[in-house]
């Protein structure tokens, strides 16, 4: 009963670790496509192949339910693979929605009209592809009415995580924190919209000041994943082995998922 987790790098790990946690008796393979990463300055018609190919390796390893653990992954291939790719009996879940039902006050998989809600002025830190796609706003104008979204994409965040140099990525948000400032100067919430980006929070969190609420996905993934599983149990495929999966150098991947994990991590070849 294995459930895949895809992200193009490690950021997905923090989402992986959330799941864990949430449902201790699923067995997740992880799946990293270290060697692409980033996505976030590809295009969307890459992101697609890219995102598809490890889609179907999970599937390989039994994995009928993928989450895909990475916004630009999501943002950029997800609708066009529900859409016209995916086979009866497989599914695959983004990890937005969760997010935005929460921004939004819903609970998990209400679908009903858009509506008023509490907050009026969102931050959105995300990846360059992920804020071209709109998919955000697209997806929270279902949901909601009268929010204001600011976009900042982030570049340069996601390659100083995965080369380990948390230095330059806490100069990088630092600055990308201001100049989402300039362009909205009060934000009430934050979204933190790639996955690499929860192992900055206390930055996020502290460039932006304690008065803005920062959302960070995985938690929110992992409680809406439990919520669907005991609606669909049969979407628990038939893999029984939790691994990890890399495109990179399993190596030097392992290490950096144990750095960031601050536990021992192995991954094998994919
Ligand atoms: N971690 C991914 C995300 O959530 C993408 C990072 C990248 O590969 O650019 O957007």
């Amino acid at each position: 009963m294995a459930v895949g987790v895809f992200d193009s790098g490690l950021g997905g790990l923090t989402v992986y670790d959330a799941l864990t946690r949430r449902l201790p008796d699923v067995p997740f393979v992880y799946f990293g496509d270290n060697a692409h990463a980033p996505y976030g300055v590809r295009d969307a018609d890459d992101i697609f192949k890219l995102t598809t190919a490890a889609v179907e390796r999970l599937w390989e390893e039994g994995c009928d339910l993928v989450i895909l653990a990475c916004n630009t992954a999501s943002a950029a291939a997800l609708r066009r693979m529900q859409e016209s790719w995916l086979p009866p009996g497989k599914r695959v879940l983004g990890v937005f929605v969760p997010l935005i039902e929460a921004l939004t006050e819903r609970d998990w998989g209400d679908n009903s009209p858009p509506r008023e809600v509490a907050v009026k002025h969102v931050a959105l830190f995300a990846t360059p592809a992920t804020v071209a796609s709109r998919a955000f706003q697209r997806e929270l104008a279902f949901r909601a009415i009268g929010v204001d979204v600011e976009a900042q994409a982030c570049g340069g965040v996601v390659d100083a995580i995965e080369e380990g140099d948390m230095i330059l990525a806490e100069a990088l948000v630092r600055s990308h924190v201001d100049a989402l400032k300039r362009k909205m100067p009060t934000p009430e919430a934050a979204v933190l919209g790639c996955t690499h980006y929860p192992l900055m929070e206390d930055v996020f969190q502290d460039a932006l000041g304690a008065e803005v609420s920062v959302y960070s996905q995985a938690s929110l993934v992992a409680e809406s994943l439990a919520h669907y599983l005991g609606r669909h149990p049969q979407m628990k495929g038939k893999g029984e082995a939790a691994k990890f999966l890399t495109t990179g150098d399993p190596r030097r991947v392992s290490d950096r998922a144990t750095q960031f994990l601050r536990r021992k991590i192995t991954f094998e070849a994919a």
